[in-house]
């Protein structure tokens, strides 16, 4: 998606070995315009597929499913981190393990909001290691519904979690692949 490489060639800041910030548009600040388009691509890629539900993980992943979601005409569920007094005692749980905070976290979903009937499209931001996706997985299987299919806006190509998921034979799009950082600069598949 030729905005979002610009965007990311302009707008975007490789942070020391692998990581590139995106804070100015994408996971801090949020540039709408961007997020709409974004939205209306993703919607271009899974056309065809039967999808009649989004599922994310807080934080980063709701602004994007969110306006994804006016362009499929369906829900999203975003998946919890953090435990809290008000969530359901009736969940779907797994483990993830986080590579930048070096520690499993466990996440949530209410079982009343994923169904054996549903097809899930499974949003998010970033694709690295790909814990955050297969704990998503995880959950969609568990409550007997299918995965439809991945929708990541940047997959760092360099990592493994495309090619796990991809071997899954999972259909996975994403929006920008980096291949590498060169000089600090960001270079596309
Ligand atoms: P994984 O799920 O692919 O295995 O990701 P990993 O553990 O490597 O990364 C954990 C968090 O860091 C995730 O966000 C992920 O989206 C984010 N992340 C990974 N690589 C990058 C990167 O190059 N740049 C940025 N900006 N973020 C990256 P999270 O901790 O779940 O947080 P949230 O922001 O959604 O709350
Ligand atoms: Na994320
Ligand atoms: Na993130």
């Amino acid at each position: 998606m030729q905005l979002l490489k610009e965007s990311i060639l302009s707008r975007g800041r490789v942070v020391g070995k692998d990581i590139l910030k995106v804070d100015e548009f994408l996971n801090h600040q949020l540039d709408i315009k961007l997020l709409n388009e974004i939205g209306k691509e993703f919607k271009k890629k899974f056309n065809g597929k039967e999808i009649n539900k989004i599922l994310t993980i807080e934080a980063s992943g709701i602004a994007i499913a969110s306006i994804a979601a006016q362009y499929f005409d369906v829900p999203v569920v975003f998946a919890k981190k953090v435990d809290s007094k008000n969530l359901d005692k009736d969940t779907y749980e797994t483990e993830v393990y986080s590579f930048t905070k070096a520690r499993n976290y466990t996440v949530r979903v209410s079982k009343k909001f994923l169904n054996k009937e549903d097809n899930i499209l499974i949003l998010d931001d970033f694709l690295a290691n790909g814990r955050a996706s297969l704990g998503l997985i995880d959950l969609v299987n568990q409550s007997g519904a299918r995965v439809s299919g991945i929708g990541i806006v940047i997959e760092k190509g360099f990592q493994e979690g495309g090619s796990i998921i991809r071997s899954k034979g999972i259909t996975l799009e994403s929006l920008a692949i980096i291949k590498e950082f060169k000089n600090g600069v960001p270079i596309f598949k």
